[in-house]
């Protein structure tokens, strides 16, 4: 059967990386977090106190830093940074309040956009971000921009640090949210947009498995189609 690229894009907290994770794992597909990769340079740069506004040493940091993706003992994948398991380090608050920022950087962007599309060259992938099917992939089959409620958002995204055995309140999180929301479509290099082919899903009043069904059904529709 074709192999097709499915593309998930949306506000932050609105269920992407969990409807792609689902999805590809139905569809025996790679699923690649896009975010991830955005946070764990976040985090070198935090670590190694790399200056911002110096294309010279962001360049230079770049280059030191290797991004990989692994299975953990629950099928889920994490996230590698230089051979070193990054996935809790990265969804920690303090990475939260600053990948907005660095994610602006176009040097930051042209390194993480080569770096996925080589990761899915070869098709029968779920991507899931902010630019994939405007940028990274501006051809993939499938291309959906979520959205939903920032309430509901707010408070999902409590709920799934919750199960992580982080507390956050829900007014960090609104706040946090609503800053990233602004940062990521207003920046200058590939804003969030919605392609202009992508699907809109409205996922406030939804659940999880009514979206991943809803993809699912999209997705073997593009297979089945002939080219
Ligand atoms: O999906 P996430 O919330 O983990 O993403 C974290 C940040 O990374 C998000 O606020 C903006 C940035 N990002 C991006 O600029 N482009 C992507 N394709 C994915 C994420």
């Amino acid at each position: 059967m074709r192999k097709i690229t499915i593309a998930i894009d949306g506000y932050s907290a609105c269920g992407k990386s969990t409807t792609a994770k689902e999805v590809a794992a139905i569809l025996g597909y790679r699923y690649i977090d896009s975010g991830a990769m955005y946070r764990a340079v976040t985090l070198y740069f935090l670590d190694n106190h790399i200056s911002l506004t110096n294309p010279k040493e962001i360049d230079r940091a770049l280059s030191q830093i290797h991004l990989s993706f692994h299975l953990n003992s629950h099928s889920a994948s994490d996230a590698f940074m230089n051979g070193v398991n990054v996935e809790n380090k990265i969804r920690k608050m303090r990475i939260s309040e600053n990948v907005s920022q660095v994610s602006t950087i176009k040097e930051v962007r042209h390194a993480m956009v080569s770096q996925q599309r080589k990761l899915g060259k070869d098709k029968g992938i779920v991507m899931d971000g902010r630019d994939i099917g405007s940028v990274v992939f501006p051809n993939a089959e499938l291309k959906l921009f979520l959205t939903a409620d920032i309430q509901v958002r707010a408070y999902r995204r409590q709920q799934e640090l919750l199960e992580k055995d982080k507390l956050v309140d829900l007014d960090t999180i609104l706040s946090n949210i609503t800053d990233r929301d602004r940062i990521d479509s207003t920046r200058k290099e590939s804003p969030l947009i919605k392609a202009k082919d992508a699907i809109g899903l409205d996922t406030t009043h939804v659940t999880i498995d009514e979206q991943v069904d809803e993809v699912v059904r999209m997705a073997i529709s593009k297979i089945l189609l002939k080219k």
